[in-house]
């Protein structure tokens, strides 16, 4: 997804743009450029593929000197990857440019206009439009002009703007995509989320949709696309620089998988109160009666926090004994869906500003639904946008392929369901039993990463395959969802999940002779039913890859290959049955030599539909 670095204040801007930049690759990208205002006027670089080719290009012009500028990751939407394409987009009339996240829907009507009024266009973006009608409606004043501007577009942005005439100011804006104000001593950083800004401040402003920011060297005023003031909202970042370093680990992926006793230790700290057998949702108090008497729920998200969401559901029905279902959220918001008295929405998230998510959530909310969240990033959009929530707490997630906050999305669905399974069914003693089970959850991760060498030789063996099957039941069939998804996503391998019974209706057609297919095939409730599958498998020439559990050793019977994972009660599995999948899905990244953060064609946080 695109990435937006801005800066003013005393300092060279060139330097914190390209360091804030790099700060941004995680989001996904595919060109980046840059500008700086100095005495002689706009200076601008761009350039296709990393942040290194701008450095460089920036190297052979001799850098630029300037304590302004806007700099720009593009993720591409309306046009090819080309530099003409990049950003920042300028209006060479007003001596204006723009650096934009979003997409402008009426581009082309605008596009129009202003070629009827002389403006002739060089890219093929909506954002070059955009720059255009800002400079077509200057008149002197740059923060009038980019509000009088956004008045007439539709889609959504974050934005930030620059003019010659108007050398000490930047006028930003935000709406449907994330943006944040850092306010630092004299100098101000605005950037598209907080991995940017935390190197200089840790006080800044999350722009709310609609609001427009003018900010010079001695301050910043808030307002409307109306021009009508708003009142700054300034929190504190919980970021620091340690969390987004890499260490000593060859990838954030990798980092990030190892670091998931640590994060599930945080996302349980403080509320799981062992004494009481008590879940402790502080977030969730203020509403919990609403909660207890819900009627339905409805869990909604994308990708990776889908499947947390389904796991949600198993907990939620199972535990609470509350009807639920769980809904891609971008058909949900489309679906003309019914919502009725006492039905609750819980929007499930990492970035919290994934776009459909959000929007499903303000679909639900607006026709009477109590809103929740399960997000990552604290202060980001869906996060604000709810009733209540809970926070994940796994700190900041780099690596594009989902990991440890997959973990902390089941670990926080699984402390919610507990929450209120306690004041519906649950009794005292089986709430103690589960909490004390679950707290002894991130040991069993550190001892199934201690396989991490076992794991990467049996990838090792399937990862000139292409195509695999990951098959699981009951509280692992979204596990082995998952299991695909991040094998598909990081190793481009094909891989589809699904629940095992499922595959003898169509899909063991495409078990071939040694086809890599991984079942979850702990000692749960339909273990016996899990074993018969594997058979089916065998009997077809299939490579059968098990998760088993520590100590079963009939299952090597009918597995080319098992893998061994602590005992763990069936509806907390999915936390530790996880680990070996993703572990398998980065070994096979790694020998086929992908870029494991950065994977082609994604993006970290999917802010456009
Ligand atoms: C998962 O590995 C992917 N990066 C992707 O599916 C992601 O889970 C999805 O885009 C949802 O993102 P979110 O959790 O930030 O809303």
């Amino acid at each position: 997804m695109c990435g937006i670095v801005a800066y003013i204040g005393a300092g060279q801007a060139q330097p914190i743009l390209i360091e804030g930049l790099k700060r941004l690759e995680y989001r996904g990208y595919d060109s980046a450029g840059l500008a700086v205002l100095d005495d002689a006027g706009l200076r601008l670089a761009r350039s296709v593929g990393r942040v290194a080719n701008l450095e460089e290009k920036l190297e052979k012009l001799g850098g630029f000197r300037g304590t302004i500028g806007v700099a720009h990751t593009r993720w591409a939407t309306h046009g090819g990857v080309s530099e003409t394409n990049a950003h920042p987009h300028r209006d060479d009339r007003a001596g204006i440019c723009l650096v934009h996240n979003g997409i402008i829907e009426n581009y082309a009507s605008l596009r129009k206009y202003l070629e009827e009024r002389g403006h002739r266009f060089t890219s093929e973006t909506d954002t070059e439009v955009l720059a255009m009608l800002i400079g077509e409606l200057y008149d002197g004043d740059l923060e009038a002009a980019v509000q009088a501007a956004l008045r007439e577009v539709t889609g959504a942005y974050a934005i930030v703007a620059m003019c010659e005439r108007e050398p000490d100011v930047l006028v930003a804006a935000r709406k449907g995509s994330p943006l944040m104000l850092g306010i630092g001593n004299g100098e101000y950083v605005l950037a598209s989320d907080p991995s940017a800004i935390v190197a200089h401040t840790t006080q800044a402003i999350a722009l709310d949709d609609y609001n427009v920011a003018r900010v010079s060297r001695d301050g910043f005023r808030t307002s409307t696309v109306d021009n009508i003031d708003v009142t700054p909202r300034v929190m504190q970042l919980e970021l620091d620089l340690e969390q987004i370093e890499l260490g000593d680990f060859p990838h954030y992926m990798l980092k990030e998988i190892f670091e998931q006793p640590a994060a599930l230790r945080n996302t349980m700290r403080g509320r799981l109160d062992t004494k009481e057998g008590k879940v402790v949702l502080g977030g969730l108090n203020s509403l919990a009666k609403e909660l207890v008497r819900a009627r339905k729920i409805i869990l909604t998200a994308q990708g990776t926090a889908l499947h947390a969401a389904m796991i949600g559901e198993y907990l939620l029905e199972d535990l609470a004994k509350i009807p639920c279902e769980c809904e891609y959220a971008s058909e949900f918001r489309y679906r003309n869906p019914i919502i009725e008295e006492g039905t609750v929405v819980v929007a499930v998230s990492q970035s919290g500003e994934t776009a459909d998510t959000l929007a499903a959530l303000h679909e639900a909310r607006d026709r009477g639904a109590l809103a929740l969240g399960v997000v990552n990033v604290v202060g980001s959009t869906i996060a604000r946008d709810t009733d209540a929530g809970v926070y994940l707490r796994v700190g900041p997630e780099i690596g594009v392929a989902s990991t440890k906050a997959f973990v902390g999305q089941v670990a926080v669905l699984t402390m919610i369901s507990m929450f209120m399974a306690r004041r519906r069914f649950m009794s005292p003693e089986a709430s103690a039993r589960m909490i004390a089970e679950m707290e002894q959850v991130p040991d069993k991760i550190e001892r199934v990463l201690s396989l991490n060498d076992e794991i990467r030789r049996v990838t090792e063996r399937y990862v000139e395959r292409n195509n695999w099957l990951f098959l699981g039941r009951g509280y692992n069939y979204p596990t082995a969802l998952e299991g695909a998804l991040k094998l598909k996503e990081i190793s481009y391998i094909h891989a589809e999940g699904m629940p095992a019974a499922e595959m003898k209706h169509g899909p063991i057609a495409l078990i071939d002779d040694g086809m890599p297919v991984v079942f979850i095939a702990n000692k749960g409730n339909q273990y016996d039913k899990v074993i018969n599958n594997i058979e089916e498998v065998r009997s077809r020439g299939g490579h059968v890859i098990a998760i088993a559990t520590e100590g079963d050793e009939q299952i090597r019977e009918v597995a080319q290959e098992v893998i061994h994972v602590p005992e763990v009660a069936d509806s907390l599995s999915p936390m530790v049955t996880v680990v070996p999948l993703q572990l398998i899905a980065y070994h096979a990244a790694v020998l086929r030599g992908h870029d494991v953060d950065k994977p082609r064609n994604l993006a970290k946080s999917v802010t456009v539909e």
